[in-house]
């Protein structure tokens, strides 16, 4: 367990500094729907501010409006930024949606002096490779961040290895080490499953477990355990580790992305990259990703990405040997020469440089 303390108490009372105060709000009986600040952060005192407003919770009748939680405004920026950043994956934003709605509503229970447990937000994401999980337990940390439940933005990803060690009283002290780098933040366990072998009974991945429950367990830490990994491992895992599986509350699936939603993903990071493929490239993709779909180590997004990094090399090579002057179109356009030189393309010639398109996507 990690001895680091967190900075923000994260206790019941409204006045244990859980940053829950961050309302403007409306109280009956005030002629003028006067606005009072929670927090000394939010700027300076409304004229009907006063400590006690902080500390003491509201009147039974006082009316809070959600909106004006100072919060708000950054987990809206989050969450537009993970509609703006990230094609479909529709499920995973509302699930996204729904624990800041109850982190939201729990800061203005807090408001009101209302006792309730801390909602849990241990998470499992799974999915196959490439579906975006890394990306969004960023996004996570962020918005648990914002709504205060967390103490950093940060995404600590962990694997068995950093966990696990390799002789008897080795596994304790790395696990508690990486529980201290992530206290605070997000613990993220990569494949979490190769930390339970069952084939093996002395396998020191079981005392990660142990452990690992135990700091989950503890309301005082402020820290956000995600396991992620393949969907039927991840099963395999929970099932037999009930007591893991009951601390996680959010179960998050992330599907494969149909092939619609891979050609968007393309055209959404072909623009970023400031290129863009002319309609016979465009063609071509949609065609290569076809193809490449039905090969071994597919990887949804990631294969996505690896394929255009492919075919910004051969335009760049298009280009040096034009042996002409290159304006802007030229350094933007993506041609269908860029994209057929793939070797997933069967009858197209071998690809130059030599790399095959499934050596680069693991
Ligand atoms: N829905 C999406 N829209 C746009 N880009 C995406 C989407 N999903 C993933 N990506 C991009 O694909 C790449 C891989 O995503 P990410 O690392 O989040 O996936 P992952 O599920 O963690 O993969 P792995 O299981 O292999 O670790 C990143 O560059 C990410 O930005
Ligand atoms: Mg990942």
């Amino acid at each position: 367990m990690s001895t680091e303390r967190p900075a923000v108490p994260d206790g019941r009372q409204p006045a244990a500094g859980r940053p829950a105060g961050g309302f403007q709000m409306h109280r009956p009986g005030v002629t003028s729907p006067g606005t009072v600040r929670g927090t000394a952060a939010d700027g300076p005192p409304g004229p009907e501010d006063s400590a006690a407003d902080h500390l003491s919770p509201l009147p039974d009748d006082a009316l809070l409006d959600l909106s004006t939680d100072i919060a708000g405004k950054d987990v809206e920026d989050t969450l537009t930024r993970l509609d703006s950043e990230l094609v479909g994956l529709a499920n995973v934003k509302r699930r996204v949606r729904e624990i800041a709605a109850l982190l939201l509503i729990d800061r203005a229970r807090q408001r009101f002096g209302l006792q309730a447990t801390r909602p849990t937000m241990h998470m499992s994401f799974t999915g196959g490779p490439g579906t975006g999980k890394t990306t969004v337990a960023l996004r996570m940390a962020e918005m648990l961040h914002a709504l205060g439940y967390i103490r950093k933005p940060k995404v600590h990803t962990v694997t068995r290895d950093d966990l696990v060690g390799q002789f008897i009283g080795h596994t304790a002290p790395k696990t508690k080490e990486a529980l201290a780098k992530a206290a605070g933040g997000v613990l993220f366990i990569d494949e979490a499953y190769y930390l339970f072998r069952p084939e093996n009974e002395r396998d020191y991945g079981q005392e990660v477990i142990e452990i690992l429950l135990q700091e989950m367990e503890n309301e005082r830490t402020s820290l956000v355990v995600i396991f992620a990994g393949y969907p039927d491992r991840m099963e395999t895992f929970f099932s037999a580790n009930p007591g893991l599986s009951s601390r996680v509350a959010h179960h998050i699936e992330f599907p494969d992305y149909t092939h619609e939603e891979l050609m968007a993903i393309a055209e959404l990071m072909v623009r970023q990259e400031n290129f863009r493929f002319d309609p016979d490239a465009a063609e071509a993709f949609s065609r290569y990703l076809r193809l490449r779909m039905a090969r071994p180590r597919f990887a949804n997004a990631r294969s996505v990405r690896n394929a255009l990094d492919r075919c910004r090399l051969r335009q760049a090579k298009r280009l040096v040997e034009l042996h002409r002057p290159v304006g802007r179109t030229d350094l933007i356009t993506l041609t269908d020469s860029d994209v057929l030189g793939s070797s997933v393309f069967a009858d197209a010639p071998a690809d130059s440089n030599g790399s095959t398109d499934e050596g680069a996507s693991p």
